[in-house]
């Protein structure tokens, strides 16, 4: 079942408030790359699966095929799935959109053969559970909620496992270890990189509030339109500061191929830094083990809510 009426309804006054009534919405057709919906389309594919485990008929009624889906519905609606574990009260699909099949958006279809992968702010191997688990702790922020130290998520979490029995039926039948060429793809090119010093926190702000604050809310605390909310993009409901989010050249990967949601891809390279630049300068959740990161590696020099000296940093 879609369940796009009321949101494709809300979408539709957002951008053609002056169409006439009469006209009835036409469903337009979903543009592919592959197995993941295309970066340009816009924010009406919003509710497009093109796997859904609450849907395919493969899944049984085993314990796994349950797993599965649980972990859909973690992945899809985290706040309300888990939400000691997501106290900001955004969902896994905010930044991995479409449920992680959307393409430039971080998808994750595919990925789970990678894993374990060498981690470089922590520096060492890393299962697809710790991977999980990083997310929960920095992009949901679950160090920001009601739980104590010894009862945060773990690599052996039951929310933890069942995403990724969600995240390795996405890569069922792929190659294990064979890196899929959507993979790393939300990243500025080098050469188009922007000198952090000279990223303007202004224009980055304009950018703002000309391009993202119809859908992000003036405040940034995002805007409900129809059955989408978009996430809160600072402060005490968003990422905390030890969330890949919160590197500025990340987060301008992120915004430069999946938003403006409506018109996605249509900011330029230099606009995203200014614009992620503008976002990262606002306060969020401090995460409590910044310390234990980058012990190995080198700080990057873009994870601006790290105060320590890069200089000092490393084993070199
Ligand atoms: C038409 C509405 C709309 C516009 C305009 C828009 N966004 Fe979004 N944005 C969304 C929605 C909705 C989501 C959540 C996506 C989902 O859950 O499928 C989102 C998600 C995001 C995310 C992921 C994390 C989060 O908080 O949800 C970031 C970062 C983001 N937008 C930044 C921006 C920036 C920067 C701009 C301006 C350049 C922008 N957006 C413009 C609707 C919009
Ligand atoms: C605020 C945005 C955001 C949210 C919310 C988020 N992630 Fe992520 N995720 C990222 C970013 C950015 C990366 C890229 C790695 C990095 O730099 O940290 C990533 C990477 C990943 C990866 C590794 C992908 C790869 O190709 O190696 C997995 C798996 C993952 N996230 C799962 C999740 C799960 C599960 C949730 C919900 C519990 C979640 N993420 C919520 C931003 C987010």
């Amino acid at each position: 079942m879609r369940r796009h009426t009321p949101f494709a309804l809300a979408l539709l006054a957002l951008i053609a408030c002056d169409r006439p009534a009469a006209e009835p919405p036409v469903p337009a057709p979903i543009t592919m790359t592959g197995p993941l919906i295309a970066a340009s389309m816009s924010m009406k594919a919003a509710w497009e699966f093109p796997r859904n485990p609450l849907t395919d008929k493969t899944l049984d009624n085993s314990k796994l095929s349950e797993e599965i889906r649980r972990g859909f519905k973690l992945f899809t609606n985290t706040p309300a799935e888990a939400p000691r574990l997501a106290p900001g009260g955004m969902s896994c699909t905010n930044c991995h959109m479409n449920a992680g099949q959307r393409e430039k958006s971080m998808p994750l279809v595919n990925v789970a053969g990678m894993f374990p992968e060498y981690n470089r702010r922590s520096g060492r191997l890393y299962s697809l559970g710790d991977r999980v688990t990083d997310c929960f702790l920095r992009s949901e922020n679950a160090t920001g909620g009601e739980l104590a130290a010894d009862q945060l998520p773990n690599a052996s979490s039951p929310e933890v496992l069942a995403i990724s029995a969600y995240l390795t039926w996405l890569a069922r039948g792929a190659e294990v270890g064979k890196n899929p060429s959507w993979r790393g793809q939300n990243t500025i090119a080098a050469s188009a990189l922007v000198p952090l010093e000279k990223l303007d926190r202004a224009k980055g702000e304009a950018i703002y509030q000309d391009r993202c604050a119809t859908c992000h809310g003036p405040d940034g605390q995002g805007v409900q339109i129809g059955d989408k909310i978009a996430g809160p993009l600072w402060g005490e409901r968003s990422w905390n500061d030890g969330a890949g989010a919160a590197r500025v050249y990340t987060l301008a990967g992120m915004i430069r191929y999946s938003m403006p949601y409506l018109d996605p891809g249509n900011i330029t390279d230099e606009d995203a830094q200014h614009v992620a630049a503008f976002i990262n300068s606002k306060p969020r959740p401090a995460f409590p083990f910044k310390e234990r990161d980058y012990r190995v590696e080198k700080l990057p020099a873009d994870a601006v809510y790290y105060t320590r000296q890069v200089s000092r940093v490393g084993v070199r």
